[in-house]
């Protein structure tokens, strides 16, 4: 058997409900001034920003709660240099996320920030790795797409750059992930879906990536089950709580591939789309995944039929039939955009690729001569 290392640093908390009762358990990382970093006015909307500050003031050992919610889609360095500037004014000591995949992002950055004292450009542009005076991060999240919560990454837009890129580094694990499914409950079709995809494609990239270990595999199958039945359910009934819950678990056993095994290329390509269009992570992911799964079928076949098989529930043995379950599992979604309608043009194509970041090698289709090029071109119509 492959050797792996395995590393989950974060204590979860899982259930429906449980956020009273697992924010007091962690007292102990919740000492002195909290920094609740959100993304606004929904979750203000919905109660839930008031529900986590009361919570926080009925904890002795938290003696201010400060609330940063200037953090939109996408989060943008500037908003996460507003953060830093807020925390280290205030003087925080615990950096408590709530929110989708940006907030819990822009979290973990901000906390990089005030407890390193170092500007975020060094970690974001130029490889500097967080040390081990990041602030304690409590991720609390809102959707279950991005697994954030248990992963030791947080991907920020520099739109003077007009690029977006990571942070990455074990001290960014947050402490403790609160994942209450009953957050999810309103959250509307389309980000449903979408953050519903992303778990999707974190199972399947992790699974194709040669990073993927027998550990890995078994978490990727098993998401690939759970979503093709929950997240079709919800298709049908917003409000079907078990539904809900099954996403919710899904996201964070993906976290751990994230963090122990990571993405392969549709990650890696849709970042500049993101960048370039201000479009949703899982909309330029959708957009890229036939033409992925074109050129790379080759290079993965036994695993790219497994995928399909449980996706379709039938046994697929060719790239015809993997291209045809993806896509009719993208259509039963309804999420189905290609680049040009997210407002690519053909003459974007070469500026997309010269920004693609980040070590593409783990994927098996990187052998393919001109790959992100070729996924692009295919990816337009
Ligand atoms: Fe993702």
């Amino acid at each position: 058997m492959k050797k792996f290392d395995l590393f989950v640093p974060t204590k979860v908390y899982f259930g429906n409900k449980i956020y009273k009762e697992a924010l007091k358990k962690e007292k102990n990382t919740l000492q002195g001034k909290v920094l609740l970093v959100t993304t606004g006015r929904s979750l203000h909307r919905l109660g839930y920003v008031a529900n986590i500050v009361d919570v926080l003031h009925e904890i002795k050992e938290v003696t201010h709660v400060e609330i940063f919610d200037q953090v939109s889609a996408n989060p943008k360095l500037t908003e996460i240099q507003q953060g830093i500037e807020t925390g280290i004014k205030k003087k925080a000591s615990v950096v408590v996320g709530l929110g989708g995949g940006s907030a819990l992002d822009a979290a973990k950055a901000i906390a990089v920030g005030i407890g390193t004292a170092q500007p975020i450009e060094d970690f974001l542009f130029h490889g500097q790795i967080p040390s081990e005076k990041t602030l304690p991060i409590i991720a609390i999240p809102t959707t279950s797409g991005t697994g954030s919560e248990l992963s030791k990454g947080a991907i920020i837009t520099s739109l003077e750059k007009q690029i977006k890129t990571g942070i990455r580094g074990e001290h960014i694990y947050p402490k403790a992930a609160i994942v209450d499914p009953s957050f999810t409950i309103h959250i509307p079709y389309i980000t449903t879906m979408e953050t519903g995809f992303d778990v999707f494609a974190h199972a399947v990239e992790s699974y194709i990536s040669k990073e993927a270990t027998p550990f890995s595999d078994l978490l990727s199958e098993q998401v690939i089950h759970i979503v093709s039945t929950a997240l079709l359910r919800l298709t049908q009934n917003l409000s079907d709580s078990e539904a809900r819950e099954q996403m919710s678990y899904a996201s964070m056993l993906m976290g751990m591939n994230l963090g122990n095994v990571g993405t392969a290329l549709p990650h890696r390509l849709q970042y500049p789309i993101g960048a370039h269009t201000d479009t949703t992570h899982s909309a330029g992911l959708v957009s890229l995944y036939p033409a992925w799964v074109t050129y790379g079928y080759q290079y993965s076949a036994s695993k790219f039929n497994k995928i399909a098989t449980i996706l379709s529930g039938h046994l697929c043995s060719s790239k015809d039939e993997v291209l045809q379950s993806f896509t009719t599992f993208i259509n039963q979604l309804a999420i189905g955009k290609n680049l040009r309608q997210l407002g690519i043009s053909d003459a974007e194509i070469e500026g997309l690729a010269s920004q693609v970041t980040g070590n593409i090698s783990n994927d098996p289709a990187a052998e393919e001569s001109d790959i992100i090029r070729k996924i692009y071109t295919m990816a337009m119509n």
